[in-house]
């Protein structure tokens, strides 16, 4: 369909936006609460709510605090919650054992939200890197990060999760095959309606930094993750990853970072019609909050833009940090404390 464009003066262009309701009218994408993910960061202790220095407005929330946590966004109407976990270095391990433990602080976090919050959906992140005394995401043996015995783990690590009670597992390790590893171990398990939104266009991603400090990997990563995360200078491989996801049964897909890769949401959306998600990661959220804090740019509008631009390159849903602050906004609330 070609734009039809009368000459001027029959056409003024200006018109439809002269007017605030005018300019309601036309708009042509919104963003809503229900299109919001929240991740968030687990910690051990009682009562904790410690700071995230990379990343401001996001702590790290011990298990009661994050039962709170997800109280607020239900009651906000954020539809999803999702986990990442601190751990205590002592747990991290070259066997990454602590992964699939049914009582490590990912799988104690989920069944306390299930039991103590209905109406709120929980995702989990199924990745090595938490648990891995070498920050990778996969097993390492003699410096490569070995694929198959690496998907064997995630299967153990996903059905932990679903056991707890995840609602949606979220593999983000890009090891080949773990799709269809994971579907078919949870149909075995019974748990048909375990939903798994699939990282499939992970790329190998400097604005990852400040998640890394978040969980406690920076220190721990050796070397990069570009032998299983995509190159940025890559368009088509995404496609083929998402085509062979779904087709391994993946019930959604993500593409990850974001706003540097509203292209390839675009293409994504186009090429499969299927849920597709975006992950505005810890090094957009901190750019934005960065810049705000120094009265560079008016955070709370960058903020709702830049969410915005996700819409309209196709996404259905953000995974944001920003989620309980856009949610208030959207619901003409005052800002939170703090
Ligand atoms: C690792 C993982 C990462 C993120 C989510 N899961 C980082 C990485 O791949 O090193 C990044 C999220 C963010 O930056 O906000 N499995």
């Amino acid at each position: 369909m070609k734009p039809t464009v009368a000459p001027f003066p029959a056409a003024r262009l200006r018109r439809t936006r002269s007017s605030a309701p005018l300019r309601a009218l036309v708009q042509e994408h919104a963003l809503s609460v229900n299109d919001l993910i929240w991740p968030v960061f687990v910690r051990d202790g009682e009562n904790v709510v410690e700071p995230v220095a990379s990343m401001p407005g996001v702590n790290r929330l011990s298990v009661d605090q994050v039962v709170k946590a997800a109280q607020e966004a239900r009651d906000l109407g954020i539809p999803v919650i999702c986990l990442f976990p601190y751990t205590d270095p002592a747990l991290k391990t070259e066997d990454c054992a602590e992964a699939w433990n049914p009582d490590n602080l990912s799988n104690r976090a989920t069944r306390a939200i299930k039991a103590e919050v209905p109406g709120i959906a929980v995702m989990t992140d199924v990745a090595l890197d938490p648990y891995n005394s070498n920050g990778h995401d996969g097993f390492v043996e003699d410096g490569e990060i070995v694929n198959d015995r690496t998907v064997e783990a995630l299967v153990k690590q996903a059905l932990s999760q679903a056991a707890a009670g995840a609602d949606i597992i979220g593999p983000s390790d890009m090891m080949d095959n773990r799709i269809a590893a994971i579907r078919s171990a949870l149909e075995d398990g019974g748990y048909h309606n375990v939903t798994i939104m699939s990282y499939a266009a992970k790329y190998a991603s400097a604005f990852y930094g400040p998640f890394r400090d978040a969980v406690g990997a920076s220190g721990a990563l050796k070397g990069d993750k570009t032998t299983y995360q995509m190159t940025p200078a890559n368009s088509n491989e995404a496609l083929r990853l998402v085509q062979r996801d779904l087709s391994e049964g993946a019930d959604m897909v993500m593409v990850k970072p974001g706003m540097p890769y509203l292209d390839i949401c675009r293409r994504v959306k186009d090429s499969f019609g299927v849920p597709t998600f975006a992950y505005q990661v810890s090094g957009e959220y901190a750019m934005i909050q960065a810049a705000a804090q120094n009265g560079w740019i008016d955070g709370d509008a960058a903020m709702m833009e830049s969410l915005l631009a996700f819409k309209r390159a196709g996404c259905d849903g953000i995974l944001t940090y920003f989620a309980p602050a856009v949610a208030r906004k959207l619901r003409g609330l005052e800002p939170a404390e703090g």
